[in-house]
């Protein structure tokens, strides 16, 4: 008797499915970021001449597709709050058709788990004709989008072999922070945080979520098992995250997700509402919570099953999940894992191809 086992099984271990494996290896890699990106005296470092573009530049456009946009959405606030320098964020399939007004010295940030995005690079190719300078994010070494641009920032998230980003979107937010605070120093402004310090805690953070997965699996059950839509609602960092929640969950579990901003749900949204809708809420944001709550009996007062997700300190009767401790603007990289966790176990439960979901392509090299 031999046991029949191909490579494919050997790289995912005991895992059923590589997705479930990379939402695992989470904590893992923000350790290897932390220390790749970190000088023996513990400081972080980044090619210096990437922190003076990015101090030439009088604004930074981020341009990317999927969940790299969403990753792109929250590396602006850190930008912004940390380094104080004016971020835009757009989707390259827009960006190449309707380019916005640029400001006299724009610098391009492109993120790309892949680096080999048709949309991102078409957007790469178009900004170097015009001799504008551009750095890429990207997971893969010498991939395209790294060699067209002027300056690269590996992720260090090991391959990614699952459809559905979940890993390489944490390294990004980890790198976006570390840019954001390097590049703050670099300018003589006060990040006012040790985003070194700050990581490593999101990691051991990261570690309880994946050590208690089960109740993500028991939520999951609770709230998708019927339905046939969702919704995820969140302000402020919490939103951009609600929107890469919804796109998880849709991608790999077919069910219609949407994620939207809390104080926008009176404006169109809450006519979707009816008896028994899933409605995830986000509450990881002090200055916003209480608004967030709103949103929450506004949808709960039209029958939506909540189920709402929040951070310690800010917790209240009736929330479903707390999430541990991490530094308020690094939420993101840990309110997103209980995300990624129901999306796959929504998944699981459905008979879904979790790792090659319908209709999708893990790199899409076509315009
Ligand atoms: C595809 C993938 C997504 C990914 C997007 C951008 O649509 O299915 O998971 O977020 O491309 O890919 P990139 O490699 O540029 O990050």
């Amino acid at each position: 008797f031999t046991a029949e086992l191909d490579a494919s099984d050997i790289e995912k271990g005991t895992y059923q499915h590589y997705m479930l494996k990379e939402i695992e290896e989470q904590p893992l890699v923000i350790r290897k970021v932390i220390q790749q990106y970190q000088e023996e005296n513990g400081q972080l470092v980044i090619d210096p001449s990437i922190v003076e573009a990015l101090n030439e530049a009088d604004r930074l456009y981020i341009v990317a597709a999927g969940t790299s946009y969403h990753a792109g959405l929250i590396g602006k606030q850190f930008i912004e709050t940390m380094a104080k320098i004016p971020t835009e964020v757009h989707l390259a399939s827009e960006f190449g058709y309707n380019m916005p007004l640029l400001s006299e010295k724009p610098l391009f940030i492109f993120i790309s788990q892949s680096g080999e995005t048709a949309d991102s690079r078409a957007v790469l190719v178009q900004v170097k004709k015009l001799g504008y300078k551009a750095l890429t994010l990207t997971n893969v070494p010498g991939s395209t989008l790294s060699r067209e641009a002027d300056y690269t920032l590996l992720l260090h998230a090991g391959p990614e072999i699952a459809v559905a980003s979940t890993k390489a979107y944490t390294a990004q937010l980890a790198v976006l922070a570390i840019l954001a605070e390097v590049t703050a120093k670099g300018r003589n402004v006060d990040a006012e945080i040790d985003i070194a310090h700050e990581l490593a805690i999101v990691a051991n953070a990261m570690e309880e979520l994946c050590d208690g997965k089960d109740e993500f699996e028991q939520i999951a059950r609770d709230y998708l098992t019927v339905s046939r839509n969702s919704f995820f609602i969140g302000r402020s960092l919490d939103y951009a995250v609600c929107l890469e929640a919804a796109l998880k969950l849709k991608e790999i579990s077919y069910i219609q997700a949407e994620g939207f901003a809390g104080g926008e749900l009176k404006h169109g949204p809450i006519a979707l509402i009816e008896d028994g809708t899933p409605v995830f809420a986000l509450a990881t944001q002090e200055n916003v919570n209480l608004n967030l709550r709103g949103n929450v009996k506004e949808v709960a007062a039209r029958g939506a099953n909540t189920c709402i997700i929040s951070m310690k300190g800010l917790e209240m009767n009736g929330d479903r999940f707390v999430l541990p401790e991490v530094h308020e603007i690094l939420t993101p990289l840990i309110s997103v894992l209980p995300m990624q966790y129901i999306s796959y176990y929504a998944a699981l439960h459905r008979g879904c191809d979790v790792d090659k979901p319908r209709n999708l392509a893990k790199s899409v090299t076509v315009e």
